[in-house]
């Protein structure tokens, strides 16, 4: 199907967020999704543990929503957290109707009102309330959704398109404050494309990519996020940089998640002598929330000169592990290590991108027409640190409350005049790509040094120098060569690791995700951390 490049709906990402959206918009609406490379290069995809919902009788929204309050270190909007956790069960429910194959107790007795599915347990969660499929709970969501916006007609699913920036009426001169498209490189032609819509919706996912180590896909680069604060959005507590505690260490393991489940299931972490350390650092041990697992890895590594610490539940039955953890049981053995004799060697690496792009209940950006949703967007649910499996169901609640307040407003947006197209009329083809490749490396080098785990005011002040300086010449050459993706990922990247350095510069304590020697404690009050952008009209 070719729309000549105009739709209703432009979704820009193809993960659990955008899919969503599509699915759930009315059919007579058109929605083009755009992916930057295949479809299924998104982190949702390689999304392992599950979805937190209230699913089993023992369980309540009360009891979600103080456990995702407490994991979120007193920043989390309660109101967001409650919207979310009060929807969980219907999000559920649609994905159950769309097919999502989740696993199922092996002897389910319903008599006592319990749930026919299995619920696993993470970091942070007081009740049994995640629910998957196996340990590749992402690639079975994105399968069947992927199935179901194949078959319907109203939906193109464009690959190989990367988003330079979304059109505003602003930027363009015109009366109006609306986003009406967003100009998207074809990889496949090499050309910049105009594309018109009524609503624009960024599913982009997170900016993992910023550092060295990530448990992320190559494409995890803030895109969504900075062409928001180019158009003008403001953006929110961008210093909450989620580290995932166990990622396989191997030097032939592109950092592949561990995922916590295994500790909810009975999994130890062990230091290379074997002594189990997290007792130490909390009564929860195994299962406190992320930043405290992470840190606590980081401090042992720190303390021992280790390269890694060791995750163990070979104490378990073969069985079990081969049956609830094919895919990490897959992945090690690849690699040599049998998970069901042999403790997993892990590190911590970056994970999830807890702030973003602000927005309200329905998905609303600050800017018209204009949405986000997913990884994307900072609805105030994760507050310092996200509680494991929040993001998905985080995912589902806002990409339908948004798909349900554009459709609301579809019949009283007009579509946008012709736009002009992109002036490639002042560039040329660059002579010099080691500059992209080595800014690259630089960058998410000095972001895992300087903004990482544990971080100072110098090195914060030393990484916002360098970060200058690589803005100054990627704009340079921005403006001088004509566009690919390496270089729009960069551009964006770049972007992104100055709003969080900014942000973490900003934060004068510690919370959550955000430890700095220079303030170790907490604020009494706690504040999230707000950028305005110079284009941002209010
Ligand atoms: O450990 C995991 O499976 C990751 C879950 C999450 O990031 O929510």
């Amino acid at each position: 199907m070719n729309r000549g490049n105009q739709c209703d709906v432009l979704v820009i990402g193809s993960g659990a967020a955008g899919l969503t959206l599509a699915l759930t918009l009315p059919t007579e609406m058109s929605v083009t999704v755009l992916s930057k490379g295949e479809l299924a290069n998104g982190s949702t995809y390689w999304a392992q543990g599950g979805v937190a919902a209230v699913l089993d009788s023992s369980d309540t929204v009360d009891m979600h929503v103080a456990d995702t309050l407490d994991a979120g270190g007193g920043l989390c909007r309660e109101e967001a957290v409650r919207f979310t956790v009060e929807h969980s069960r219907e999000a559920i429910q649609w994905l159950i109707d769309q097919g999502v194959p989740f696993t199922r107790e092996k002897q389910a007795d319903l008599s006592d009102g319990g749930f026919e599915f299995h619920l696993t347990r993470e970091g942070g969660h007081s009740h049994r309330r995640i629910i998957h499929a196996a340990d590749a709970t992402g690639a079975a969501i994105f399968s069947t959704l992927l199935e179901h916006a194949r078959q319907r007609p109203n939906i193109e699913l464009l690959q190989n398109r990367v988003a330079v920036d979304v059109i505003t009426e602003p930027k363009l001169g015109l009366p109006g404050n609306r986003c009406v498209g967003a100009y998207v490189l074809n990889r496949d032609t090499g050309e910049v494309d105009t594309f018109r819509a009524r609503f624009v919706v960024l599913a982009t996912g997170g900016a993992a990519k910023v550092y060295l180590y990530t448990s992320n896909p190559d494409g995890a680069c803030g895109d969504g996020i900075a062409m928001a604060w180019r158009a003008g959005c403001r953006v929110g507590n961008l210093e909450f940089n989620q580290f995932h505690p166990t990622c396989l260490y191997h030097p032939q393991a592109k950092s592949f998640l561990v995922t916590e489940a295994l500790r909810g299931e009975g999994a130890l972490l062990k230091l290379p002598s074997g002594e189990r350390f997290m007792p130490r650092f909390d009564p929860r041990a195994e299962l406190a929330p992320r930043d405290i697992v992470a840190r606590a890895i980081d401090h042992e590594m720190k303390r021992l000169g280790i390269d890694c610490v060791y995750l163990d539940i070979s104490h378990k039955p073969a069985d079990f592990i081969t049956t609830h953890f094919p895919t990490v049981y897959e992945r090690c053995l690849a690699f040599g290590i049998d998970i069901t004799t042999q403790p997993i060697p892990v590190v911590p690496a970056a994970h999830y991108t807890c702030g973003g792009v602000m927005i309200d209940q329905h998905g609303r950006t600050d800017v018209p027409g204009l949405y986000a949703i997913g990884e994307t967007s900072f609805t105030g649910l994760h507050g310092a640190n996200r509680m494991a499996s929040n993001s998905l169901l985080e995912c589902f609640v806002y990409a339908r409350s948004a798909a349900e307040d554009i459709a609301s407003q579809a019949a009283s947006v007009r579509y946008p005049l012709d736009l002009p197209p992109w002036d490639a009329s002042q560039v040329t083809d660059s002579d010099e790509d080691v500059i992209i490749a080595h800014n690259w490396d630089e960058l998410r080098r000095f972001m895992w040094d300087y903004v990482g785990i544990v971080r100072t005011t110098k090195r914060l002040t030393r990484a916002h120098h360098r970060v200058e300086l690589l803005l100054r010449e990627i704009d340079e050459f921005y403006s001088n060569y004509r566009v690919s993706r390496d270089l729009i990922e960069l551009r964006n990247l770049a972007l992104v690791a100055e709003l969080m350095i900014r942000s973490a510069m900003t934060r004068k304590e510690s919370r959550g995700l955000h430890y700095t020697l220079d303030h170790p404690d907490m604020q009494p009050e706690a504040v999230d951390t707000i950028l305005v952008p110079p284009t941002y009209v209010g």
